[in-house]
């Protein structure tokens, strides 16, 4: 679902140059590198704990499966953040794509979260998917608000819906994206190959 971007491609953030590349099995050390530095509450909107190797392993065999798509952002040949689009063909929602982001802490507010969660929206737009969730923890404010900006709204509160190491549950909002529209909205300015390069 990314041929239709292009990659290694670099963009300038305030953080510096970053390199914007697909994830791969050689790349299974230097994200395990990455996510043991983030604060396991920044991991609680995962599906699974992706800090254990077991994990970043199952995820790369879903990489290589073709069912997700997993851009790095890579600062000085370290990996500074991912962005990840899921969805499953063969399910009920074959239309609907899951974005998941972070991004490590010392660059974050540098732009870097947005540059991601752009070209992954983008990716999303050229696999032809019509619709777009995210989730986070109702605490994750500058993931709601970037998400917001792009034109996500909340369309569900799940109570209760995960728990941290230390036994505390959390809140888990979901957010929604109606892409379609997007993808309709730029035919009928005429820029149809605004969402492929
Ligand atoms: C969400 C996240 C990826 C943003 O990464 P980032 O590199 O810091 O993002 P940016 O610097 O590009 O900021 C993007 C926007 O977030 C918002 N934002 C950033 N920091 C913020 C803060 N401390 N408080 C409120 N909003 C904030 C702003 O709206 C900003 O937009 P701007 O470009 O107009 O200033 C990062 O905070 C993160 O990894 N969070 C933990 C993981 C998570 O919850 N992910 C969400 C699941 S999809």
């Amino acid at each position: 679902m990314s041929e239709t971007r292009s990659y290694p491609c670099h963009v300038k953030t305030d953080a510096g140059d970053i390199e914007f590349r697909l994830m791969g099995r050689a790349d299974e050390a230097a994200v395990l590198a990455f996510a043991q530095k983030l604060p396991t509450h920044d991991l609680l909107f995962l599906p699974r704990n992706i800090s254990q190797p077991k994990v970043l392993s199952a995820w790369i065999n879903e990489i290589e499966r073709g069912a997700i798509v997993s851009l790095l952002a890579v600062k000085n040949e370290t990996v500074v953040g991912c962005g990840t689009l899921v969805r499953d063909p063969h399910s009920w929602s074959p239309h609907v794509g899951e974005i998941r982001m972070v991004v490590s802490l010392d660059v974050r507010g540098q732009g870097v979260g947005r540059a991601l969660s752009q070209e992954t929206f983008a990716l999303a737009l050229g696999a032809g998917l019509e619709k777009l969730s995210v989730q986070m923890t109702v605490d994750q404010q500058a993931a709601i608000a970037l998400f917001e900006s792009l034109g996500f709204r909340a369309e569900a509160l799940l109570r209760d819906h995960v728990r941290d190491v230390d036994g505390k549950k959390h809140d888990i909002v979901v957010l929604g994206h109606n892409v379609a529209q997007v993808r309709a909205q730029l035919e009928a300015y005429g820029v149809p190959g605004a969402v492929q390069h």
